[in-house]
């Protein structure tokens, strides 16, 4: 097979927006192969599955996906096509390794999230072989390696870029949260120097991007070599970052609360593109369950930092985490929670349900609770979140936000964007506007999201 035939890729992702970054990127790295997108397995020659393993229902979907794949590629060729290639990237192949290829056949290509660089020459050789050999496997660790060897954001592929984009600058996780895989799938913490960083945010914004989200699964854990050859902290860097012309809006996710360090909060006050939007799991607000979580910091701590960040930013908007029905969670540890979201008072929130995850010390505790409990934990806890999220969203209504107008809406003549506070907002208005940050009147507050309509288009 040449290397200028185009070939279709359909990508499918799981997980956090580590994942959706990475899969951009092996989208990038295929191309030289004559990659380019497919909207659906039918119409692709290559489907990566980009899986997630944090909780058992996101492990169970690459199972049934891969099911459906398989499914497709014996149509494909029963109607005189070739088979569907199938490849499983991410967390679970990690996790699971040698075992995931006997648990699913027809997986041809397996890779760890810290070997997409390896991905070009495990796909060529792949197709090389026409009949399906053995499956490609890469399952090492060096995430230095990795952003050092795929290849540069390329302008045109950009083209389609949107106006907002991940950029990774941190990978793994050092902490070991009893409950996490993170620590496992990721490896240890690795931090991207300050060069490579501002290299790949001056091709985004060459190519139209007007606000970077620095990724990493403890990103404010950040310690990368600045360009004076010291360690530079996460404040830094996005003060830094700051000083690109073009970019105009900063955001970063997701922060530990043993990482808030001064300097960060500060940036906080200072940095006029960085966002108002904070993400800070807490997980708990019982002291006794974020010690056997292993977290590191107690409720008290938690509310410090918060008190701290509000002021330096008094309208900053805070987010959180939590997992309900911790093993061991009492009654009581259950109201602490519900007592710090009280005490707190969040704009938007994620909550589950613990998921005992396979090699974490959290998975053989004695004291599980029941699942009636936990679910109906978690519908106390999300009532109460969701009542603050339309409370938050509701002090908007009749204000005037600058909205970074991203997509396209269901509706004709609708575009969607995100407030500095994150949130979604609807607006009618012209298709030159995307891509463009513009000032909106907020209409009227729903709980996922504000509809308003534009004054004026500032950028
Ligand atoms: N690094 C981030 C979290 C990454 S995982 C941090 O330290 O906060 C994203 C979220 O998934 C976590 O914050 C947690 O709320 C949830 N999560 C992780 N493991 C889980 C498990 N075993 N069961 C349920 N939720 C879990
Ligand atoms: Fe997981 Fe904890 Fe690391 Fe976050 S800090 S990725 S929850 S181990
Ligand atoms: Fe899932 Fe891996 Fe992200 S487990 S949440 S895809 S780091």
């Amino acid at each position: 097979m040449s290397d200028n035939s185009t070939r279709r890729l359909y990508i499918e992702t799981y997980g956090c927006q580590m994942n959706a970054y990475d899969s951009e990127r092996m989208a990038e790295a295929l191309a030289p192969l004559g990659f380019v997108a497919a909207d659906a397995p039918e119409d692709a020659d290559l489907a990566i599955v980009n899986t997630c393993h944090i909780r058992e229902k996101a492990t169970e979907k690459l199972y049934s996906e891969l099911g459906r794949l398989r499914q497709v590629s014996r149509e494909k060729v029963k109607r005189g096509g070739k088979a569907l290639r199938i490849g499983v990237a991410g967390c679970v192949a990690q996790a699971e390794g040698e075992e995931l290829l006997a648990r699913a056949d027809g997986v041809d290509l397996l890779v760890g999230p810290q070997s997409y660089h390896r991905l070009a020459e495990m796909t060529r050789s792949l197709l090389e072989r026409e009949e399906s050999g053995a499956p490609r496997i890469s399952m090492d660790f060096p995430a230095r390696e990795k952003f050092q060897s795929l290849p540069p954001r390329s302008k045109d592929r950009a083209r389609d870029m949107k106006s907002s984009a991940f950029l990774s600058v941190q990978e793994g996780c050092d902490k070991f949260c009893s409950f996490c895989v993170v620590p496992y799938t990721r490896g240890a913490e690795f931090s991207r120097e300050v060069r490579d960083i501002e290299e790949e945010a001056r091709r985004l914004v060459d190519a139209g991007v007007k606000e970077i989200t620095l990724l990493g699964q403890n990103v404010n854990a950040y310690h990368g070599r600045g360009t004076d050859g010291t360690e530079w902290r996460l404040g830094r860097l996005l003060n830094h970052l700051a000083t690109l012309d073009g970019l105009e809006r900063l955001r970063y996710t997701t922060s530990h609360p043993r990482d808030m360090d001064d300097e960060l909060i500060r940036a906080h006050a200072e940095n006029e593109k960085l966002m108002p939007y904070l993400h800070l799991p807490v997980q708990s607000g019982s002291d006794a369950v974020l010690r056997s979580m292993n977290r590191g910091h107690g409720s008290a701590d938690y509310l410090r930092i918060i008190e701290k960040v509000r002021a330096a930013r008094p309208d900053i908007a805070v987010s959180s985490d939590f997992i309900v029905g911790f093993p061991g969670e009492t009654e009581d540890d259950f109201e602490a929670t519900l007592s710090i979201v009280r005490e707190i008072g969040f704009a938007r929130a994620y909550s589950f349900a613990y998921s005992a995850r396979p090699g974490t010390p959290a998975a053989d505790a004695r004291s599980p609770v029941p699942a009636d409990v936990k679910r109906e934990r978690l519908a106390r806890l999300q009532s109460l979140l969701r009542r603050q999220q339309r409370d938050f969203n509701k002090t908007h209504e009749g204000r005037r936000l600058p909205v970074l107008l991203e997509r396209d809406g269901r509706l004709p003549s609708q575009l969607v964007g995100r407030s500095p506070y994150f949130q979604p907002v609807y607006v009618r208005a012209h298709d030159d506007w995307r891509g463009r940050i513009a000032d909106i009147r907020i209409r009227k507050a729903h709980e996922n999201s504000l509809e308003g309509e534009p004054l004026a288009a500032t950028s």
